[in-house]
Order: structure tokens, then C-alpha cells, then sequence
């Protein structure tokens, strides 16, 4: 049995878990507080944060896990994508006590851990081929998964990721920052008659996304509007809301189409979406296709999804010094290696 702990910096939570097979430990630290009064993530502050909270976030998941440093026999981290600062601070303390301990260091593909984190289902962890729709702050894609770290880009966003609109229509409507999950929130009480917004690119076969002309048209919709009571804001959020999830909804239905599969996974921090996890399992219902969304917990960054991750790719080459991949495409990753080299 192989122990992998794996620690995740990429952005504005630090996280350190522990998995062998089965998760063993989670502990996580959300900045939203330091970041709150700037109206999003601030990367120096980011990073010095990350620096202050990993040591004893790794004393705490060690501690939940009933193990000591030794008991760990591969250290994982974020290599990539996210900010340079953030990556390093996982990146470096990763490779001391990988240093230390003598044990390899696994770099993971942020994105590919938000793909796999619903292989922490035990009781139903999705099997290969399915069609996975990623949804975060920085990417909103489709991917083709013939098999882990077999991916093939279906379609991406042209412009402004979801989740990067729903903090940015948020923000218009004088949310505070994070604005998906508060905009979310808003949208509850909204009348979703009263306005409607456009949706980008729904009715093209490709399956790219633009969002950013929708937050343009947020922006002309409060103006017109304005001053906005907090009925007015309510129906706003709810439009907005309706149109992303329409657009997302329809792209997931064609692509499954187009590529026959029958399996469809959605991860990233977006699938925390309420709405939209309705509106998916509807559709799937109907086109008959099996849908698996990850608990709301492993949708936002983590680092169960890491050491996940870290683990099925434990016999991959290892990691030399604090190797970072700020941008990092999906399809240059390779199938993880099933076997130790010299077993
Ligand atoms: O995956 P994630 O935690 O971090 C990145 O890798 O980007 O995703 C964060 C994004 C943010 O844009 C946040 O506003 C959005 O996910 N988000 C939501 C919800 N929860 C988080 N968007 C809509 N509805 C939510 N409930
Ligand atoms: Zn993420």
C-alpha cells in the first residue's frame, strides 16, 4: 500500500491530505477573508498566506490520519496551473520533506485533479470513456476522457471563464468577493421571467464558450435599471444565472452526442452550482446518460483531489526540485505509468 500526501496552493486555499487508497486526512484553509477587502485573490498575499498556514495544516492532516512524517511513502503537490507564487510555496515544502524523508515528489495538473475528484466516490466512482466538463475561476472546457490522462480538448472558453463571470457579474451587483457562491445565494429569490439574457454561442455545433458578453450585458442591464432595488438585483442574479446554465447544459448534451459517450463528469469550483447540478441531472435523465458530480466539498479547490491524483500517478517519474507550470495544457499530460519501474 502506497501512502501519498499530497498539498494543494494553486490559488487562494491551502490544503494538505493524506490518501492510501481510501482519502485518510483533509484539512484546508480558505483565504476569502484576506482576499475579501481587495475584491479578489491579491497573488503576493496569496502566497505569503499559503507560507503561514502549510506547516500546520500538515501537522493537523498527519495528526487525522494517526500517522507520522515517516509513515508517507510519495509526496504530491499542485505543479500547475494557478499562480507562480502560490504553486511554489506547495511546490517548495513538498520537495523538502520529500528531500528529507527520501521519497519521490509527484507533480499533479490542478485541472486533472478537479477532473478525478469524483473518483473519490467510493461507492460510484465514474469508469472511463466519459465526456467531463471542468468549470472553475480560470477555465471553463469539455474534455473527452478516453481513460485518466488520456484527454482530448472538445471545446473551451474564448473569452472569460464561468466561474471568472460569476465573480465579475457578482461584483456589478455589489457582491462581496467570492461572488459565485453569494450570487448564487441572491439569485434564490429572483423571478426568472422577468429578464432574460443572451446565451453565447448555445446555438453553434462547436462547443467553445464566450462569457464575457454576458457579463457586458449584466453591466447594461443594471444601468438601465438603475438604481437597483434588491428585487431588481434579485432577478438580475437569477437571469444570469438561468443563461449559464442553459449554455452549459446544452454544450454538455452535445458533446455527448458528438462523441457517443454515455458518462458525463462535472467538476471545478462552478459545479458547486446548485442550479446547475439540477438542470444536469435533468438532462442527463433524459438523454439517458449517467451523470457524476462530485460532493459540493471536492467541486472547490482541495487537496483530497491531489493526493487522489498523486496516487494514481505515484509510479510516474518523479518530480526534480520545485518543477512549476503556471500554464499547463491538459492534453500534453500522458496516462499515468500502472506499474513500478522495477517492481
Ligand atoms: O475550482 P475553484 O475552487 O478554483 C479554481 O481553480 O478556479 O473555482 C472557483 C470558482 C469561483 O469563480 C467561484 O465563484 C465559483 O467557482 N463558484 C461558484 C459556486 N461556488 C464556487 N459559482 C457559482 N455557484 C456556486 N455555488
Ligand atoms: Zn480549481
Amino acid at each position: 500500500m502506497t501512502t501519498v500526501l499530497a498539498i494543494e496552493s494553486s490559488c487562494d486555499e491551502t490544503a494538505v491530505a493524506v490518501y492510501d487508497g481510501r482519502l485518510r486526512a483533509h484539512a484546508l484553509h480558505s483565504q476569502t477573508a484576506l482576499h475579501a477587502a481587495y475584491g479578489g485573490v491579491v497573488p503576493e498575499l496569496a502566497a505569503r498566506d499559503h507560507l503561514m498556514r502549510v506547516t500546520p495544516l500538515l501537522d493537523t492532516a498527519l495528526a487525522e490520519a494517526g500517522m507520522g512524517p515517516r509513515d508517507i511513502d510519495v509526496l504530491a503537490y499542485t505543479a500547475g496551473p494557478g499562480l507562480a507564487g502560490a504553486l511554489l510555496v506547495g511546490a517548495a515544502t513538498a520537495a523538502g520533506i520529500a528531500t528529507a524523508l527520501q521519497r519521490p515528489l509527484i507533480p499533479v495538473h490542478h485541472m486533472e485533479a478537479h477532473l478525478l475528484a469524483p473518483m473519490l466516490d467510493e461507492a460510484d466512482p465514474p469508469e472511463s470513456p466519459f465526456v467531463a466538463l471542468l468549470v472553475s475561476g480560470g477555465h471553463s472546457m469539455l474534455v473527452d476522457v478516453a481513460a485518466p490522462g488520456a484527454y482530448r480538448l472538445l471545446g473551451e472558453s474564448l473569452d472569460d471563464a464561468v466561474g471568472e463571470a460569476f465573480d465579475k457579474t457578482a461584483s456589478l451587483l455589489d457582491l462581496p468577493y467570492p461572488g459565485g457562491p453569494e450570487l448564487a445565494r441572491l439569485a434564490e429569490d429572483g423571478d426568472p421571467a422577468r429578464f432574460t439574457l443572451p446565451r453565447p454561442l448555445r446555438d453553434r455545433p462547436e462547443l467553445a464558450f464566450s462569457f464575457s458578453g454576458l457579463k457586458t450585458a449584466v453591466r447594461l442591464l443594471c444601468e438601465k435599471q438603475a438604481p437597483l432595488d434588491a428585487a431588481t438585483r434579485a432577478d438580475i442574479a437569477r437571469a444570469f444565472e438561468e443563461a449559464c446554465v442553459d449554455v452549459l447544459v446544452t454544450k454538455c448534451r452535445q458533446a455527448l452526442m458528438q462523441t457517443g459517450r454515455e458518462r458525463l463528469v462535472v467538476a471545478g469550483g462552478v459545479s458547486a452550482n446548485k442550479r446547475l447540478r439540477q438542470a444536469l441531472r435533468a438532462a442527463c435523465d433524459a438523454h439517458g446518460a449517467r451523470l457524476h458530480l462530485p460532493p459540493p466539498a471536492y467541486c472547490t479547490d482541495n487537496a483530497a483531489m491531489v493526493a487522489y491524483t498523486g496516487w494514481l500517478r505515484r509510479f510516474d517519474a518523479p518530480a526534480s526540485g520545485t518543477d512549476i507550470h503556471p500554464r499547463w495544457p491538459l492534453e500534453s499530460l500522458a496516462p499515468p505509468i500502472a506499474e513500478p519501474l522495477h517492481a
